[in-house]
């Protein structure tokens, strides 16, 4: 695992973009693995910047998976993570909702969701990269703790933690739906390449106990210490816990220039 601390949020953005940008141009048909949320907005904004301006590589040809979506809003509702990314990121792109997948919360094939997106991540060759955010309480996607560090994606109920930090999104904790589609731990461990970024204060200690804690289904992301590639961008408030942070630092400013992220 490597993780790469640094000064704000809008460092990690540029470095996340640049790690998105790079499977886009190594692969013209890559697929993303998209994460929602607040923490990723700053890459997605900076990844939308550089395309406008004509820096970016062309979306033509890629396709993404969303990790999760909520179960119980109405159709085309605008929390939905469906409508959150192609607001925040894939429209912005070019890249048509077609192209875009993410599990399929209808209530009357519930009972197969899981299979099918699994089976479709699988036919579209797995994810190329896989962008996280984590939860306070050490969530990935919505694999909350006590999650099956093998899990594969399926219906799962959000935590009282998880749905207060949501409310933000609604007018009212009352309004986060209690249940969730999502990508098992062990989905995502699947994909080539993690990269999970954290920022502010209030994840330093899940970015800890993910990080240098032991592997546990009581931290989920705990189980990034299985993957062989995963990157870590934190800023300094979330890096603030990390024992081993001026060590992380001094990794990857004597990073060879050829061996990137
Ligand atoms: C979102 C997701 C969640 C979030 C996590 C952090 O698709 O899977 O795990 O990444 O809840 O959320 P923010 O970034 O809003 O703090």
């Amino acid at each position: 695992m490597e993780v790469v601390p640094l000064a704000g949020a809008q460092q990690v953005a540029t470095l996340a973009a640049d790690v998105v940008e790079g499977v886009v141009r190594r692969r013209p048909d890559a697929v993303l693995g998209l994460a929602t949320g607040s923490t990723p907005l700053p890459t997605y904004a900076e990844l939308i910047r550089r395309h406008r301006d004509g820096t970016g590589p062309g979306y033509g040809r890629v396709r993404c998976f969303n990790l999760d979506e909520y179960v119980g809003l109405p159709a085309g509702h605008p929390e939905s993570y469906r409508a959150t990314i192609a607001r925040e990121l894939t429209d912005a792109l070019g890249i048509p909702a077609s192209r875009v997948h993410g599990p399929d919360p209808s209530p009357d094939r519930l009972a197969t969701a899981g299979e099918r997106y699994e089976a479709a991540l699988q036919e579209a060759g797995g994810v190329d990269v896989q962008i996280l955010g984590i939860g306070t309480d050490g969530h990935l996607a919505f694999n909350e703790p006590g999650s099956s560090l093998a899990s594969l994606t399926r219906i799962k109920t959000l935590t009282e933690q998880t749905r207060e930090d949501n409310a933000r999104f609604f007018g009212s904790v009352e309004e986060v739906p209690q249940h969730v589609l999502t990508q098992g731990l062990g989905t995502i461990l699947r994909a080539r390449h993690l990269l999970l970024i954290a920022t502010g204060e209030g994840k330093a200690e899940a970015l800890a106990a993910a990080v240098e804690g032991p592997l546990s289904a009581s931290c989920p992301a705990s189980v990034l210490q299985l993957h062989p590639h995963v990157t870590v961008l934190a800023d300094d408030g979330a890096a603030k816990l990390l024992a081993r942070r001026d060590h992380y630092r001094e990794v990857y400013d004597a990073k060879p220039a050829w061996q990137g992220l």
